[in-house]
């Protein structure tokens, strides 16, 4: 069978190294994983109001993540935590109470920066709120990720080798992770 992965990019920007990363771990995932970008530009901003009546917007992103086998994020680091926008989808698929889109989920999180860092504090901030979300993690392995213009074309190929490696075993683990936590728990 084949799995449906949800995929956030915790950046906005028209430039993100990040979306750049996620092309990269399309291109090295194994072949029985399918990609689909979970956008999150587009949501208002979450307030307990629409918890009684939630926005087309909110709508789709919860529909989305029913769709998906897994989710995968891959954010920069802002201020040393995870980008206000990223962190506004999760509180909307959180909710309305009783109703949390990510309970028991296959998740993967990875970042890039271009600090030397690699959005390790950002990951560890992401992965408290995901644990709380009650999503299956991947603890390991960690991918912290420097990016420079010598390691990813624009269009998401991997010019340095160990890099491409690198992304190629992580995205296989995650694979691996996927498809045991489906064992267990598989999705409605
Ligand atoms: C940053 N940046 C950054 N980098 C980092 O390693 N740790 C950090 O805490 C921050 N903080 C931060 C805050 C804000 C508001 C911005 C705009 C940027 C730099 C960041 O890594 C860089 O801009 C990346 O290019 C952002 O990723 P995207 O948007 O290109 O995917």
């Amino acid at each position: 069978r084949r799995y449906q992965v949800g995929y956030f990019i915790g950046s906005l920007s028209s430039t993100s190294i990040n979306r750049i990363l996620s092309q990269a771990l399309i291109r090295l995932a194994p072949s029985d994983l399918e990609f689909t970008e979970i956008p999150i530009g587009h949501l208002p901003l979450y307030s307990q109001d629409y918890d009684t009546d939630f926005p087309p917007e909110a709508r789709g992103l919860k529909e989305a993540i029913s769709r998906s086998d897994a989710v995968l994020f891959v954010t920069p680091e802002y201020n040393r935590s995870i980008p206000g926008a990223l962190k506004n989808a999760i509180d909307w698929a959180s909710r309305p109470w009783g109703q949390n889109s990510f309970h028991h989920i296959p998740a993967g999180v990875i970042g890039a920066s271009v600090g030397a860092i690699g959005t390790a504090v950002a990951q560890q901030s992401l992965r408290a709120v995901l644990s709380f979300c009650n999503a299956r993690q991947m603890t390991s392995p960690e991918a912290y990720i420097t990016y420079s213009p010598e390691r990813f074309k624009d269009d998401g190929e991997v010019i340095d080798e160990t890099t491409a490696q690198f992304l190629k075993d992580y995205m296989q683990e995650f694979r691996d992770h996927v498809v045991r936590v489906l064992t267990v728990l598989p999705r409605p």
